[in-house]
C-alpha cells in the first residue's frame, strides 16, 4: 500500500493494532478472515518478528494462513490446538449484544468452528459495521453443492415463519460460476433487511437438510474493538459491561506496513 491510509483503512488498522494487546505469550489464537481480520494477522506477525512473541495461530481460512505464514507466524491445525486462548476476527455487523452477521468473504463455517472452540472472541470493526437490528448484509448460509436448489427452496419456505422483512435469496457466484468456499461448498445470500430474532433464526436455518452453517454468530462474541477514521478506538466488553476509548497516534505510525499492498 503507498501513500497515507485511507480513513477506512485507518479504521480497520487500529482496531486491529489495539486487540493485539489482548494477545499474550504462549497463547493459541484463532485468526479470522478479511480485510480487518487482514491488519490484525499483519500486526501479530510484527510483534512476533520484531518482539519474539511467541504464539500458535488457527487461521479460519487458506487466504489467512498464507498471510500468517507469510508474516513468520507458526500456523497448525484447530485439531493440533484443540482449544484456544481467543480468537479475533472481524464481521460484517454487529448488534448492542454482539451479535453479529459474517461470512461476507465466504469463510464463516471456519470462523464459527474456531470462534467457538475459543475461551474469548474479540470482533475488530469500523464502526460502520455497527447496527441497531442485524440484516441490512446479507445473511450468508452455507449449503452442500448436492442438492443445493431444494435447500434454497427450503430456505425460502422456512423464511416465511420468520420475523424478517425481506425473503429474497441468491446463490453467490464467482464470475460466472458458484462460488466455492473453503469445504467445496456453496453460499446462499439471504436478503432479509431486519432479523428481529437471530437466536431463532439461526437456530432454525441449521435445521434444513443441505445447510452447513449460517453466518448468525449468537452470544459467541464477547468483545468488540470498535476503529475510527481518526484513530480513535472504542472497546466494548459484553461480558463486564465495559467501554474504554483510546487514541492512536498516526504521525510516527505513517509508514507502517507501507509494502504491502492490500
Ligand atoms: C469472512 O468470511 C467474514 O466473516 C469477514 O470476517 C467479514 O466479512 C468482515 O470482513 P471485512 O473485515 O473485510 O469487512
Amino acid at each position: 500500500m503507498s501513500g497515507e491510509l485511507s480513513p477506512i483503512d485507518k479504521a480497520k488498522f487500529v482496531a486491529a493494532k489495539r486487540a493485539v494487546d489482548f494477545v499474550e505469550d504462549g497463547m493459541r489464537v484463532g485468526m479470522g478472515t478479511g480485510s480487518t481480520a487482514a491488519w490484525m494477522v499483519r500486526c501479530l506477525g510484527e510483534l512476533v518478528r520484531e518482539e519474539g512473541l511467541n504464539i500458535t495461530a488457527v487461521p479460519t481460512s487458506t487466504r489467512t494462513a498464507e498471510l500468517a505464514r507469510d508474516e513468520g507466524i507458526k500456523v497448525v491445525s484447530l485439531d493440533e490446538a484443540k482449544w484456544l486462548d481467543i480468537t479475533i476476527d472481524g464481521a460484517d455487523e454487529y448488534d448492542a449484544h454482539l451479535n453479529l452477521i459474517k461470512g461476507g468473504g465466504g469463510a464463516l463455517l471456519q470462523e464459527k468452528i474456531v470462534a467457538t472452540a475459543s475461551d474469548r472472541m474479540v470482533v475488530i470493526a469500523d464502526i460502520s459495521k455497527q447496527v441497531e437490528t442485524l440484516g441490512a448484509f446479507p445473511l450468508p448460509v452455507e449449503v452442500i453443492p448436492f442438492g443445493w436448489k431444494t435447500s434454497k427452496a427450503l430456505v425460502e419456505e422456512t423464511l416465511v415463519g420468520m420475523d424478517v422483512l425481506g425473503r429474497e435469496t441468491s446463490l453467490r457466484m464467482n464470475g460466472e460460476s458458484a462460488y466455492i468456499t473453503d469445504e467445496g461448498n456453496y453460499i446462499l445470500d439471504l436478503h432479509l433487511k431486519r432479523i428481529a430474532d437471530p437466536h431463532q433464526l439461526g437456530y432454525v436455518l441449521n435445521q434444513i437438510p443441505g445447510v452447513v452453517e449460517n453466518g448468525l454468530f449468537v452470544d459467541i462474541c464477547d468483545t468488540v474493538v470498535i476503529g475510527f477514521g481518526d484513530g480513535k478506538v472504542e472497546v466494548r466488553d459484553i461480558n463486564n459491561g465495559t467501554v474504554e476509548e483510546s487514541q492512536f497516534d498516526f504521525v510516527d505510525s505513517d509508514n507502517l506496513f507501507a509494502d504491502l499492498e492490500d
